[in-house]
């Protein structure tokens, strides 16, 4: 049995000193904000020296370890082990001052996530997961909520940044789900919304067109806390739903798959 934990620590103390990049730049003028695909896709140079900084840690610590990382191009990706980063998720709201942002730090071995960390260092929230020993938040063990009625249900989702050119944007869905609920968040991270799931803040969080770097922690997390993820279209990067299981049908029902 591989024992995990020392890469827990590494992916904490990387997550840690990441967020304490994010928390330098937050809310000061020294963001210079870049737009990548569109307007509503953009970038910081927190991202960057946040990117740097886990980057130069790993292929420091484990040479024989690929990366796959939103900012940079792969680095040897085929590799057994391999590093999932965002290194920051939610960039929106960190260019507009808003808290709700974090890093996610997974370690994958064989293509599948066994550690996962996402932090929030403006808000004090850490969660972390091992595959097979459940997951946590700020250390103390979470599982997911235990609701079973969809009108008592507080859910989540987000819209992909192809919203203007791709009908497949994720309006109809909210139309149907929104009046279904108790309450709708948007909240502007994915890994963050993950995590959030795991911890019974949210009953439950569906997004389409995400990629592996937003959700490779969070998707271990939330998985270990007992929450089901289901995947609801084939040909649009990754697009789930990630729910307690008393309302993983009632949801679902809403949602169209492809
Ligand atoms: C984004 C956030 C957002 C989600 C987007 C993601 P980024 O990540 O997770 O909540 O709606 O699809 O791309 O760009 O802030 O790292
Ligand atoms: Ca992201
Ligand atoms: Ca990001």
């Amino acid at each position: 049995m591989i024992d995990y934990n020392s890469y827990l620590d590494d992916a904490i103390a990387m997550a840690r000193a990441a967020g304490d990049i994010h928390l330098d730049f937050f809310r000061s003028s020294r963001l210079n904000i870049e737009t990548k695909l569109n307007d509503s896709d953009v970038v910081t140079i927190a991202d960057k020296e946040s990117e740097k900084l886990i980057v130069s840690v790993i292929t420091e610590k484990y040479p024989e370890h690929g990366i796959i990382t939103e900012e940079s191009s792969p680095l040897h990706e085929e590799r057994e082990w391999r590093w999932i980063i965002d290194p920051l998720d939610g960039t929106t709201n960190f260019s507009q001052g808003l808290p709700n942002f974090c890093v996610s730090i997974a370690l994958e071995h064989k293509g599948e996530a066994v550690v996962g960390v996402v932090y929030a260092p403006y808000l004090g929230e850490l969660f972390h997961a091992i595959k097979g020993k459940g997951a946590f938040f700020n250390g103390k063990k979470i599982i997911c909520g235990n609701k079973t009625i969809l009108s008592e249900s507080v859910v989540a989702t987000g819209m992909p940044y192809d919203k203007l050119d791709n009908p497949d944007n994720n309006l109809q869905e909210i139309c149907k789900v929104a009046p279904k609920v108790r309450g709708i968040r948007r909240l502007g991270s994915a890994a963050l919304d993950l995590s959030y799931v795991a911890a019974g803040f949210l009953d439950g969080y569906w997004e389409l067109n995400l990629k592996r770097w937003d959700i490779s922690a969070g998707m271990l997390i939330v998985k270990e806390a007992g929450a089901a993820v289901v995947s609801i279209r084939e040909n649009r990067n990754f697009s789930i739903m990630a729910v307690s299981r008393g309302i993983e049908d009632q949801l679902l029902s809403l949602l169209k798959i492809q």
